[in-house]
C-alpha cells in the first residue's frame, strides 16, 4: 500500500524561542494529540462475548439453575450438555469426532499427545501467536522450534517450515492468527510428504473456512479454545475436532476419566475408567455458555467480516498501514482481533508506540498488537525466556533429558523481527456501527497524513 514519499517530520517542540504551539508529535497541529479535536467521541462499543453473553444468561444458562440446585453438576451426573456442545460443533466443522475440554491449552496438550509428540521431538510452531500454541508441546517433554511468518497473512510461513524439518521434527503446529486461515494446502502437502502431523490451533478463527473445508479439519486435530474473549465463548472450555477415530481415543484416555468405558471412538484402550492423570472434562456450566454462544457465531462472523471490510476499505491504499490479506479462497472467521501493519517507522514517522498514542488522542481503541512484543519487552516467542531456559533445570514433563542444554533458538526470523515493531490491534469491532469503524478508520488516516505528509 506504501510507498515513502514524506521526509522527516521535524518535531516542533525542539524550537524553544518559537511563540507557535509546540506540538508533540509530526506537523500537525489538528491531531488530537497537538491539542486540535479528536476524531471520535462516539464510545467504544462493547464487545460481541459480553453482549452473546448477557442474552444467554436470560435464556439457556437459567436451563441449568435447576439442576445445579439438585447438585447435578459433573458429567457424571448424566448431563447431556457436553455431547449437546460436541454435536453442534460437529456440525460447524463437518468433523466426525469432537471433545469437549476444560480449556484451549488441554485442547493442544491432548493433540500433541495423540499425534504422538514426544521426548526429544521437535513440534514447529509459527512465533508469532499465543505461546499455549506451543508451550503444550513441553508437557510432551518435545521442543517447540519457531517458525517465521509471511507477512502477508501473518501466519505460519510454508517456505520456513521446509526449512527447519529435520529429523527430530514430528508435528506441526499451524495457527490462524487472528482469524486468518494459513496456506492449508501447500502446509499438509509438506506434512505429508516428510510423514509429519498436523495440529492447528483454531483459537482466534471459530467458524472460518479454507478452500471449502472449516479450519481444523485439514490437519490432523484441530484445537479450539472457548476462552471468555473467543468468538464462542464459555469462560473457559476448549474443544477438539478431529476424523480419526484413533486419535479421539487417545485425547480421550489422556484426561477424560469418567467417560473413557462408553465414549470411545474405536475402544482403542481397556483402562477401565482411569485416565492418564489428567482431567480436562470441562465444567458443565461453561458448555451451557458455550452452546448459547455458538448460536450467535454466525451473525458476528458476519458482523465482524463486515466491519474488516469497512476498516479495510478506509485503509486502501493508505501510505504508512496495511491490513493483512486473506488468502484467495479462504473465509476468516472468529477475528479475535483486527491486526494491522504500521509501516509508517520506516518512512520517516515516529515509532509504533508513538503512534498509537496519537491514534487513541484521536478517541480510537488501537494499541500495540500484544503478541508481538510479548510482556512487552521480549519480542515474539522465539526470544522469550520461558523457551530459552536449560531444561535440564526444571523437574516433571518438561525436562529434557535428550539433550545438553536449553532449547535456544538462535536464529533471526526476519519478518518476525520487523512486525514485532510494526503490528497494531483494534478490538474485534463486533458490535460497531459502520459510523464507528469508518472513523477508526478515519482517526488512522488522520494520524498517518499529520506525521509523514507534506
Ligand atoms: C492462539 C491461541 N492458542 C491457544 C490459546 C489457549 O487457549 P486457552 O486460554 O483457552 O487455554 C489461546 C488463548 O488465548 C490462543 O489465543
Amino acid at each position: 500500500m506504501t510507498t515513502a514519499t514524506a521526509s522527516p517530520p521535524v518535531p516542533l517542540e525542539s524550537d524553544p524561542g518559537s511563540k507557535k504551539k509546540r506540538l508533540k508529535l509530526g506537523h500537525d497541529p489538528n491531531l488530537a494529540i497537538n491539542g486540535g479535536a479528536g476524531t471520535t467521541w462516539m464510545p467504544f462499543p462493547p464487545p460481541w462475548a459480553r453482549v452473546a453473553q448477557a442474552v444467554a444468561l436470560s435464556g439457556d444458562v437459567l436451563g441449568m439453575i435447576p439442576r445445579i440446585a439438585k447438585g447435578k453438576t459433573t458429567i457424571g451426573d448424566g448431563s447431556k450438555v457436553i455431547a449437546k456442545f460436541e454435536k453442534a460443533f460437529k456440525e460447524l466443522t463437518g468433523s466426525e469426532y469432537a471433545l469437549a475440554m476444560n480449556s484451549g491449552t488441554a485442547t493442544l496438550h491432548s493433540a500433541f499427545f495423540a499425534v504422538g509428540v514426544g521426548p526429544g521431538d521437535e513440534v514447529l510452531a509459527p512465533a508469532y501467536t499465543w505461546h499455549a500454541s506451543a508451550t503444550p508441546a513441553l508437557q510432551c517433554n518435545a521442543t517447540p522450534v519457531f517458525c517465521d511468518i509471511d507477512p502477508k497473512t501473518l501466519t505460519i510461513d510454508p517456505d520456513d517450515i521446509e526449512r527447519r524439518i529435520n529429523q527430530r521434527t514430528k508435528a506441526i503446529c499451524v495457527v490462524h492468527v487472528w482469524g486468518n486461515p494459513a496456506e492449508m494446502d501447500r502446509i499438509c502437502q509438506i506434512a505429508r510428504r516428510h510423514k509429519l502431523a498436523v495440529v492447528e490451533d483454531c483459537s482466534h478463527a471459530h467458524g472460518a473456512v479454507y478452500k471449502g473445508k472449516a479450519v481444523g479439519t485439514w490437519g490432523d486435530v484441530g484445537c479450539f479454545s472457548l476462552n471468555n474473549k473467543k468468538a464462542v465463548d464459555a469462560g473457559e472450555g476448549g474443544i477438539a475436532v478431529t476424523d480419526d477415530g484413533r486419535l479421539f481415543d487417545r485425547m480421550l484416555v489422556l484426561g477424560h476419566f469418567g467417560r473413557i468405558q462408553r465414549g470411545q471412538a474405536l475402544n482403542t484402550f481397556d483402562f477401565g475408567d482411569m485416565s492418564l492423570g489428567l482431567k480436562y472434562r470441562p465444567h458443565q456450566c461453561a458448555m451451557q455458555l458455550a452452546v448459547a454462544s455458538l448460536k450467535r457465531l454466525a451473525k458476528l462472523n458476519r458482523r465482524s467480516q463486515r466491519a474488516w471490510d469497512i476498516l479495510c476499505e478506509e485503509l486502501r491504499d493508505v501510505p504508512g498501514i496495511r491490513a493483512p490479506e486473506t488468502l484467495p479462497g479462504a473465509t476468516r472467521g472468529g477475528f479475535q482481533a483486527f491486526v494491522l501493519a504500521y509501516e509508517g517507522e520506516t518512512m520517516g514517522g515516529p515509532p509504533r508506540d508513538a503512534f498509537v498514542n496519537a491514534v487513541k488522542k484521536e478517541g480510537i481503541p488501537l494499541t500495540a498488537d500484544r503478541y508481538s512484543e510479548l510482556n512487552y519487552t521480549y519480542g515474539m516467542l522465539h526470544k522469550a525466556p520461558l523457551f530459552r531456559v536449560d531444561r535440564r533445570t526444571i523437574s516433571g514433563a518438561c525436562s529434557d533429558i535428550t539433550r545438553d542444554g536449553s532449547a535456544v533458538q538462535a536464529d533471526v526470523l526476519p519478518n518476525a523481527e520487523r512486525l514485532s515493531r510494526q503490528l497494531v490491534s483494534l478490538p474485534r469491532l463486533d458490535t460497531a456501527t459502520d459510523g464507528y469503524v469508518r472513523a477508526c478508520g478515519r482517526g488512522i488516516r488522520k494520524v498517518l497524513n499529520g506525521v509523514l505528509g507534506s
